[in-house]
């Protein structure tokens, strides 16, 4: 399975923050916005994973990912010209995907929680359809909405509806089959004038191919929409990481774990950033484990 991260967009609600830096480029507490939505694909187990991103964008995530080498992955990039909507993700994704099937995580997307692994796992799985997620907020009406019946079964999916028909946000990670790009191919522009990635779910839905998979209260899905959310996403993180010990996002340590990269190659990581806060947790994950004893 590939993954495509979408990291295009203007930031224009989040103006001037974004006037010259990326939305995805933010610090969201001690990481850019985007190794966020990254640690998720990897902990999916996707290495194989395509940054699209504007034109003026492109250089800056380059220079922070290069070509994904030091961390096991394989990162290439390619350019939004303008906003055409989610959908468009597919389209310039074509070659990329191949015959393969295809995650879409929104680089502006914050997961954290128990049992991620577990889900992300078990959607990787998928040979045929599509998997959406459904997440309960108070107020879904910022986002898609997912109806489901008792079987949870899907019954609607509506895009930013006025009046929500569940409380079942859908957020913004997806996992679909090959024929994805094809039905991206064929979606009429929404009265925003974007290609709706609802729009590619209600296909899916049509053909009785869309499932989705509750996530639990013990999961976080951030916002990132806004200067609040952004500060409150940062506090979150670093009170997780100040309470456990743990980094939420710590690209490094997911592919050492996972066994991406050897325990030389995270060594020589830790040693390059030992200044740093970073660097210092790199090293003290060997320290804790069997490494050189
Ligand atoms: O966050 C989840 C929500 O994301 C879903 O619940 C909605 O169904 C989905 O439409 C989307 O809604 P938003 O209105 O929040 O999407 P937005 O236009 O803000 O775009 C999300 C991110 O994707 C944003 O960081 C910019 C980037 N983007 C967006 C568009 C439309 C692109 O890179 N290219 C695009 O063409």
């Amino acid at each position: 399975m590939k993954g495509i991260i979408l990291a295009g967009g203007n930031g224009t609600r989040l103006y001037p923050m974004t006037k010259v830096v990326s939305k995805q480029l933010l610090p969201i507490y001690d990481k850019p916005l985007i190794y966020y939505p990254l640690s998720v694909l990897m902990l999916a187990g996707i290495r194989e994973i395509l940054i699209i991103s504007t034109d003026l964008d492109k250089p800056a995530y380059e220079r922070l990912l290069g070509n994904g080498d030091s961390i096991g992955l394989k990162i290439s990039y390619t350019v939004q010209e303008r906003p055409r909507g989610l959908a468009d993700a597919f389209i310039l994704g074509e070659s990329f995907i191949g015959s393969d099937s295809v995650c879409l995580i929104l680089g502006d997307n914050v997961f954290y929680g128990q049992d991620l692994t577990k889900v992300l796992n078990k959607a990787t799985e998928l040979k045929e359809g599509a998997i959406i997620f459904g997440y309960p907020v108070k107020d879904a009406r910022a986002f898609g909405v997912v109806e489901f019946n008792k079987a949870n079964n899907v019954v609607s999916i509506e895009e930013k509806p006025e009046n929500p028909k569940s409380n079942y946000a859908v957020p913004g990670i997806y996992f679909y089959d090959n024929s994805v790009i094809e039905i991206a191919k064929n979606v009429k522009p929404s009265i925003r004038g974007e290609i709706e990635i609802t729009s590619v779910n209600n296909k899916y839905l049509e053909n009785k191919k869309l499932k989705v998979i509750l996530l639990g209260r013990g999961m976080a899905w951030l916002d990132t929409g806004t200067p609040e959310g952004l500060l409150k996403a940062a506090e979150y993180v670093e009170a997780v990481q100040s309470r456990q010990g743990f980094y939420i996002a710590c690209l490094e340590e997911i592919a050492w774990r996972r066994g991406f990269i050897s325990d030389e190659q995270f060594m020589a990581i830790g040693e390059s950033l030992k200044m740093t806060d970073y660097g210092q947790y790199v090293l003290s994950l060997l320290l804790e484990s069997d490494f050189g004893k």
